[in-house]
């Protein structure tokens, strides 16, 4: 069957069809040409420049065999249209060429030395570990597995990473980049969240950049950084931040305040009320006091998306679909869990972009 007639009268729409599965088709591309060139140090090699660099410039700068440079220009090209550089005028008599390139704060995000670079993050996302996964995607929805992770790899996320230390490294890592970027953002301009806490524990904290940052900006508060074993294994305590091995579905040390940065989004509902109800025992059971718990966590249909941040939202989704067992949630389904863990209130900030600050009062 002919779904567009064979009278040439839809001939716009079927190749409008067509551009648009090909845009989709190849949308790795972009991930995979950025990859490419931070692995070449691009950004770096054009940010020690300091001045609009000529592509001349820039191919004898990179660490890349002679018959390739012909290839820099079109990497290049890619990158501009994708944001990550742009062209500026070279200052005149300086060059032959009259173009060179510069930076933009896409590309500013990704360079080596910023304490809030990304580069972390895209290294772990798009390593094979982590890529293998997508084409096991279908296969996944055929069997009983709980992730097309355990698919690929025989195993969820969490066991793969306590076996493997190259996945527990560049996972933790990428954690850690975001956890600098979102917590400069929170210490800055919600301090008023840890006003009047004793004692803290980030749950699932990583290798602690939060609560280093937390710990530091608060001399005050009692930290503790819980996540599992193999995580926090070869980190030691410093002043007023310690760090604790367990499971949060076990227990989690009493404390004013829980704060899951980035932890319920990997988990379905159930597995989340079941984290909440031990959040709720951990700050009741504080010496008769009763705290809050504090999330850090994607809000699906921020009113203030335009249609980047809502695909890029959806995209989080999938991946956390694929990855784990989590989704990302509107602020109905986020009620929802709190209400059936025992929670009678709370508050959103909608302060980090594409993600929310939740507070969640017993
Ligand atoms: C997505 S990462 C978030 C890390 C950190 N909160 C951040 O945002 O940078 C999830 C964290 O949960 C930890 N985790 C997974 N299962 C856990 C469990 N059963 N008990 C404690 N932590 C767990 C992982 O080791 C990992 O560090």
């Amino acid at each position: 069957m002919d779904y567009f007639g064979n009278n040439g009268e839809h001939d716009n729409e079927l190749l409008e069809a067509q551009a648009h599965a090909w845009n989709h088709i190849f949308n790795f591309i972009n991930s995979g040409s950025l990859k490419c060139a931070i692995q070449l140090g691009i950004p770096d090699v054009i940010h020690e420049h300091s001045k609009p660099m000529t592509l001349t410039k820039l191919v004898s700068a990179l660490p890349i065999h002679p018959s390739k440079s012909g290839c820099v220009y079109r990497l290049m090209r890619m990158l501009i249209h994708s944001g990550f550089f742009a062209l500026q005028k070279v200052p005149e008599n300086e060059d032959q060429e009259q173009e060179g390139y510069v930076l933009t704060n896409a590309s500013k995000i990704l360079l080596k030395d910023c304490p809030l670079s990304v580069t972390p993050f895209l290294l772990a996302m798009l390593d094979p570990i982590l890529l293998k996964p997508w084409d096991c995607f279908s296969t996944w929805f055929g069997n009983d597995d709980s992730t097309p992770f355990k698919t690929a790899h025989g195993m969820t996320f969490w066991e793969h990473a306590g076996h493997e230390p190259k996945l527990n490294h560049f996972f933790n890592e990428a954690m850690a980049s975001d956890a600098r970027l979102a917590t400069s953002v929170v210490i800055h301009k919600c301090k008023d969240v840890f006003e009047g806490l004793e004692t803290l524990v980030d749950v699932g904290g990583g290798t602690g950049t939060v609560s280093k940052a937390i710990s530091k900006a608060f001399p005050h508060l009692e930290c503790i950084d819980f996540d599992l074993p193999h995580v926090v294994a070869d980190l030691k305590d410093d002043g007023n931040l310690k760090y604790v091995g367990g499971d949060m579905f076990e227990a989690i040390p009493p404390a004013d305040a829980i704060l899951l940065k980035w932890i319920l989004h990997d988990w379905n509902d159930e597995e989340c009320v079941k984290i909440l109800k031990k959040c709720k025992e951990a700050i009741t059971s504080n010496g008769g006091k009763t705290g809050k718990v504090i999330i850090i966590d994607m809000m699906m249909e921020n009113k203030k998306g335009n249609e980047e941040s809502i695909e890029t939202q959806l995209f989080f989704d999938m991946l956390m679909m694929v990855l784990a067992t989590g989704k990302e949630r509107d602020e109905k389904e986020w009620a929802m869990l709190f209400q059936e863990a025992g929670f009678t209130d709370y508050k959103i900030t909608p302060i980090l972009g594409l993600r929310s600050l939740i507070e969640v009062y017993p």
